[in-house]
């Protein structure tokens, strides 16, 4: 298209005032009507790794062939992530909202037959409540959503992330009109001050309070201000600000757009790690969009503001989503951390007053502004306010992305939402906050899940990534691969980090294969001690937390791996020999057929025994008996 064409094309489509954009919401609800059924497809990350992709493609295929009729053709959107990872592809039938789990595109013709033309059910295709084996209909009966607060992620499998109509449709850019058009910017501030938000990106320190520092710093040095979001989330495990950035894009940018009225800003930028390709492209998407319809840019809505932002790609090194590295690598610099003589607020990026918020922190500034400090406030508990967005993972049945108020109890997030562990046991631990965090063990499972609960109990909040391990998870290993992550990520500018942290590592390494001493273990505190008091940046300072929370809540498993050389988990490969109950084993035959190295004799139906002096100690044969016949100790 030429340029004046497309400057035509913009012209037509800007918004001019909040009276523009809802008489635009106003045409795109028109259009619509609320009892055509539309088929949603999950289009996240997760689903899409499963084949989605293929399951919308073959959706619209039959739906081509159906010979179904005009006025009953449904619609078919695809979305971001659902948060039921676990059981993607997600297909939901809206508006009855029938959820189908694990969809492959052979289930296409039926779903179109079946649900759409005939308005039954495939019944196969629907979610089996593990408890009382009864399938479950609708979305918002499955214990997975109805214990959730779907604040944040309101939006996120019910819009398409690509098309600002559905996003107009459902209330997006109201709070930046509502902002632009009557309130000033010190009311926008005060408005975030009164919800007690806390930053999402890890550290909780006050939202309100920062964009107030931010504005002292600006009275004194002028402009230009700065502001910035924190897409870099590089924690094993987390994936909720790429959901937030691939699923509802715009809600980040409106929050932006926001910040930046509130402080003065003319220019922001969003910081992504080059591993999120569809946030960027969704988030890309967004800002042509947004500026098409004269939501960024200049004189956005016609108040004389402007503002614009841009995307920097991080190359995916953990400690670029601290601040001082992010900002040096958007300046154009290796992405190493600076000494923080001077708060960001004062100088952050070229030297400049700046504001650096989380992706979720953004997300949630145009719910406050539409609907206030005071509701926000009342969400939640006292000094952690509002909701947060956790992505649980590890040895948990529900593998997903969870949104509950703040304070709701450990055990609620992992086992009546995450239905606990597989097999049913109970958890033996929960890390949070990522390598920065902590471990939180069983016995602590009625811990509010809040700000200041976790601290007290010796780990963080951290950015919302929950690690689940059962009584197969060993403390020692897992110490170990937090401290060989940060050992690889640490940029190595101050020795504390540098050397410390693989002084920590070597003693865990020998632990591992029964070589320590309790003298060691003495060793570990103090070496932690001497990190966390003069690394340069946080990656150093929290980096012995899962190591000192572990020591905390399970040192006999320490203990018995330095005085006993033993793994109780079993994980630890030198402490551990395997075995067959010869009372239990029926002679099925079928660890035999799996050893990799052969190390299993005995005839079919007979007691079968293991060469512990050949078994390499893979686990295999544990994995493959449904008896229970294995043993490790
Ligand atoms: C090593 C390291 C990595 C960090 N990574 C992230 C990150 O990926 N995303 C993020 O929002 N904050 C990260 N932080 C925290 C940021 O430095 C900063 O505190 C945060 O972005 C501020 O936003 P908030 O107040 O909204 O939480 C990291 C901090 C450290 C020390
Ligand atoms: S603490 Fe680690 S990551 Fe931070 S500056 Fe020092 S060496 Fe670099
Ligand atoms: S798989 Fe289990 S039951 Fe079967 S032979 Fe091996 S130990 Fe025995
Ligand atoms: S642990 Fe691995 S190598 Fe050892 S007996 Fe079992 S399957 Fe074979
Ligand atoms: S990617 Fe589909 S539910 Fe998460």
């Amino acid at each position: 298209m030429h340029d004046h064409a497309l400057a035509e094309q913009s012209d037509a489509l800007r918004l001019r005032s909040l009276d523009d954009l809802n008489r635009l919401r106003k045409q795109i609800l028109d259009k619509r009507d609320p009892d055509q059924p539309e088929i949603v497809v999950c289009h996240g990350t997760g689903c899409l790794a499963n084949g989605s992709a293929d399951v919308s493609a073959a959706i619209r295929s039959a739906l081509d062939t159906s010979g179904i009729e005009a006025k009953v053709v449904p619609g078919i959107k695809t979305t971001g992530c659902q948060g039921f990872c676990s059981h993607g592809p997600l297909v939901v039938i809206r508006p009855r909202g029938i959820f189908y789990q694990k969809v492959k595109p052979k289930d296409a013709k039926e779903i179109i037959e079946k649900t759409i033309v005939q308005g039954d059910v495939v019944k196969r295709l629907l979610y089996k409540n593990p408890t009382d084996g009864e399938k479950i209909l609708h979305e918002q009966d499955i214990p997975f959503y109805k214990r959730q607060t779907r604040v944040v992620l309101h939006n996120i499998g019910k819009i398409d992330p690509t098309d600002i109509s559905d996003t107009i449709a459902s209330g997006g850019y109201q709070a930046l009109a509502k902002a632009l058009t009557t309130m000033t910017p010190e009311q926008v501030v005060q408005e975030i001050e009164t919800s007690g938000l806390r930053g999402r990106g890890g550290a909780g320190f006050p939202t309100g309070r920062k964009w107030r520092s931010a504005l002292t710093a600006i009275e004194k040095k002028g402009r230009p201000v700065y502001v910035v979001v924190n897409g870099d989330e590089g924690d094993p495990g987390a994936f909720m600000d790429r959901t937030i950035m691939e699923g509802d894009p715009h809600a980040v940018l409106e929050g932006l757009i926001l910040g930046a009225y509130a402080l003065g800003a003319n220019q922001g930028y969003l910081y992504v790690r080059a591993e999120y390709p569809l946030a960027i492209k969704h988030l890309t998407i967004a800002m042509e969009q947004a500026r098409a319809c004269g939501l960024l840019g200049d004189n956005i809505l016609n108040s004389g503001f402007s503002f614009d932002a841009r995307i920097n790609r991080g190359a995916g090194a953990f400690v670029c989503g601290e601040s001082t590295a992010l900002f040096t690598s958007i300046e154009g610099n290796p992405g190493n951390p600076r000494p923080k003589y001077v708060r960001s607020v004062e100088e952050g990026l070229w030297g400049r007053p700046t504001v650096l918020n989380n992706v979720e922190t953004w997300a949630n500034i145009p719910l406050i502004v539409n609907k206030g400090g005071d509701w926000y406030a009342k969400i939640g508990v006292p000094h952690s306010t509002g909701t947060k967005v956790f992505s649980l993972v590890g040895k948990v049945n529900n593998v997903g992305l969870v949104e509950v108020p703040m304070g709701v109890p450990l055990s609620t997030i992992v086992e009546d939402i995450g239905g606990g562990v597989p097999g049913g046991a109970p958890f033996k631990a929960v890390q949070t906050g990522g390598p920065s965090g902590g471990c939180i063990p069983y016995e602590l499972k009625d811990t509010p899940v809040d700000f200041d609960s976790l601290t007290k109990a010796g780990s963080m909040m951290g950015s919302g990534a929950m690690i689940v391990m059962d009584n197969r998870d060993c403390v020692v290993d897992v110490g170990r691969y937090f401290l060989r992550f940060l050992e690889e990520e640490s940029c190595g500018k101050c020795m504390p980090c540098r050397l410390g942290l693989s002084r920590m590592r070597e003693i865990l390494d020998n632990f591992s294969e029964g070589k320590g001493s309790e003298k060691d273990i003495e060793d570990l505190l103090s070496l932690s001690k001497a990190i966390q008091d003069s690394a340069l940046c946080a990656l150093g300072s929290s980096a012995p937390n899962p190591v000192l929370t572990t020591l905390k809540y399970f040192k006999d498993e320490y203990l018995a791996h330095v005085t006993r050389q033993k793994c109780p988990a079993g994980v630890c490969k030198n402490l551990i020999t395997y075995s067959i109950d010869p009372e239990l084993c029926t002679g099925c035959t079928s660890c035999a057929k799996q050893c990799p190295v052969g190390c299993i004799e005995g005839e079919k139906k007979k007691t079968h025994a293991i060469d512990t002096g050949l078994c390499i100690r893979c686990g295999i044969c544990m994995d493959t008996c449904k008896f229970n016949a294995v043993n490790v100790i």
